[in-house]
């Protein structure tokens, strides 16, 4: 028998009720595409009332992952979740339930709020209670998560779109936020946190219940040795942390200027210029791919490695962006499906790599004594690098065409490519205490 750790039953559960912070992300941002529709109808919006609704939730994330990883470092990942859930049923409380513009206005900021914080803290206790040899599946449970979100989104907003019930699509979230609150008052903080916080028996306590067999009781005083370095969050700036910063902002903003979101929260009016007569069926087909593709990430992440997934998938992600601008620009004469299924194609190797990938990595390259912090400036990136295209998505459509920006993309990719190639390494399989050491 290989003397590998293993997940205990309970620490499957543990996995599926941490997850639920990915899916809360997903859902709440998926959920507004089919519900501004209505929103606006009854509150008659002006457009850019509705682009700030839209992208007030951004601005939300982006508080939040300034704040989250302080949060995550000081509290305990297990009490920064509680934060989140409170905050997750306040604010979808208020949003659901708001008779004028300005509260739901202030419900969607503080969601968003609660979307920045659990960005951070669910992909970091996912990567913090994982055996080394699952930790990239472990982790890529959140985008898993993420994605199914978006998909159940768009379905409820599909079924409730008959009756225009903008307000039972945003209440709908509070579910999954009121049984993760239950669920984490009873459950564990991450072993991580406590070794660092000088808890070791109590984090010896949950490494018995989270694992099959015992194999971890070697691996203790490698752990306690990283879990006490002294370690400044103001090092990340100089050699030899540098480097991992440069690695986890970077493909943070990756993930986003390769412009998924413009597919994410725009599917339909990408599609409605194409002859396809379902839009919001192509939405959902595309959601649908983006789970199965994650998925199928989940599973090999921890055979083929995170580099060789990058690689494969920012390669994917120019053939479809390419496919797209020949389709837009020499107007091929198009069956519906032609532009669906490049958009599908691309979807489909962003899900199988910066999707997941980006999450694995920043969650296991920075030392434990700062990994919360570390992990909040990468995410804080990626919010920002969200907002931005989201806020200049629009213009630069006009400006450029759709098969302009699609172009922009594709050059993105590609830099993508050599930043991943030049840069990343590869962590497969490693423990994340072998990673800090290696990196220094
Ligand atoms: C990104 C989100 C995106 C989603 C799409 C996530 O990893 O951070 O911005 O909407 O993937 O699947």
């Amino acid at each position: 028998m290989s003397q590998r750790e293993e997940f205990s039953g309970y620490a499957l559960f543990l996995v599926c009720i941490v997850a639920l912070g990915g899916f809360l992300f997903g859902y709440n941002t998926g959920v507004i595409s089919g519900s501004l529709l209505f929103i606006a109808k009854e509150f008659s919006l002006s457009r850019m009332e509705e682009g700030f609704l839209v992208s007030i939730i951004l601005i939300g994330g982006l508080v939040g992952a300034a704040g989250g990883g302080v949060l995550s470092d000081r509290l305990g990942r297990r009490k920064t979740i509680l934060v989140t859930t409170l905050l997750f049923v306040i604010g979808i409380g208020i949003a659901a339930a708001s008779k004028t513009y300005d509260f739901l206005v202030i419900g969607r900021i503080v969601t968003g709020l609660a979307i920045g914080i659990t960005s951070i803290a669910t992909p970091l206790y996912l990567a913090e209670i994982a055996p080394p040899h699952r930790r990239g599946a472990c982790v890529a449970v959140n985008q898993l998560a993420i994605t199914v979100g978006i998909v159940i989104a768009y379905s409820v907003n599909f079924i409730l779109a008959g009756k225009g019930d903008w307000r039972w699509m945003l209440a709908f979230g509070m579910v999954p936020a009121i049984i993760q609150f239950f669920a984490m008052l009873f459950l564990p903080e991450s072993p991580s946190w406590l070794m660092a916080n000088k808890h070791t028996r109590q984090a010896c306590g949950v490494m018995k219940r989270i694992r099959k067999n015992s194999f971890w009781i070697a691996h203790v005083p490698e752990m306690e040795h990283v879990a006490h370095e002294k370690i400044r969050w103001k090092d990340l700036f100089f050699k030899p942390l540098l480097k991992p910063l440069i690695v986890g902002v970077g493909i943070s903003i990756f993930q986003i200027i390769s412009g998924i979101n413009t597919v994410v929260y725009y599917a339909p009016k990408i599609l409605q210029s194409s002859t396809t007569s379902n839009a919001l069926m192509g939405t959902i087909l595309i959601g649908v791919i983006n789970v199965l593709a994650t998925f199928t990430a989940l599973c090999l992440m921890d055979r083929t490695g995170r580099r060789k997934l990058l690689l494969i998938g920012t390669s994917g992600m120019v053939l479809g962006l390419v496919v797209l601008i020949f389709s837009t620009f020499l107007h091929v004469p198009e069956p519906g499906w032609f532009k669906l299924g490049a958009i599908l194609f691309y979807v489909l190797f962003f899900a199988l790599s910066l999707g997941p990938v980006t999450w694995v990595l920043i969650s296991e390259i920075y030392p434990l004594r700062i990994r919360g912090r570390a992990m909040g400036i990468a995410i804080f990136a990626n919010w920002l690098a969200n907002y931005l295209v989201s806020l200049f998505f629009l213009d630069l459509l006009a400006a450029l065409t759709l098969g302009g920006v699609f172009a922009v993309f594709a050059v993105v990719c590609l830099l993508a490519f050599w930043f991943i190639y030049s840069l990343v390494p590869e962590t497969k399989g490693k423990s994340l205490e072998a990673i800090e050491e290696s990196l220094k």
